[in-house]
């Protein structure tokens, strides 16, 4: 079973970007752990950040052609912006879980919808670092 693993826009700030809000774990820290969950059970994952949309959606094309089962993501800012993300989504047609650290629906308006979480297996919010570990496991046993 192959896993991707991605963050979008200032996740890798993670760790020293509002601690309050989102801890003081790494995206290093997030990485490392995901990669060891996935040997540990067998699987393969892979992980990818970017601060650039385009380079978010060129990754999901590139899992079809990689035969990736499933992508576990924080989109980040772009929950709330982007068409396009959702659109690369359903058009590679993987399954895929949305993990938000914080809960989104705690906080400001404009966080409490997402444009990919219609097309989402499931979403995870407000668990903190965490929800990577549970999306991941959900990901090796279901999808
Ligand atoms: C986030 C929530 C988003 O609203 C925000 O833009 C982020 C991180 C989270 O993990 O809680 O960058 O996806």
């Amino acid at each position: 079973k192959k896993l991707l693993l991605l963050n979008g826009p200032n996740l890798n700030l993670l760790g020293t970007r509002e601690p309050h809000v989102y801890g003081s774990t790494t995206l290093a820290d997030v990485e490392q752990a995901a990669i060891a969950q996935a040997k540990a059970a067998g699987a393969e994952l892979d992980f990818f950040q970017s601060n650039h949309e385009g380079a978010l959606i060129d990754r999901i094309h590139a899992a079809r052609t990689e035969g990736v089962d499933a992508i576990v993501i924080n989109p980040a800012g772009l929950t709330h912006t982007s068409v396009a993300l959702r659109d690369a989504l359903a058009g590679v047609a993987i399954p895929f879980i949305e993990v938000h650290i914080s809960n989104v629906h705690q906080r400001e308006a404009f966080r409490h919808h997402s444009y990919l979480s219609g097309i989402a297996t499931g979403v995870i919010c407000g668990l903190g670092v965490e929800g990577y570990r549970l999306g991941i496991e959900y990901a090796l046993k279901k999808l």
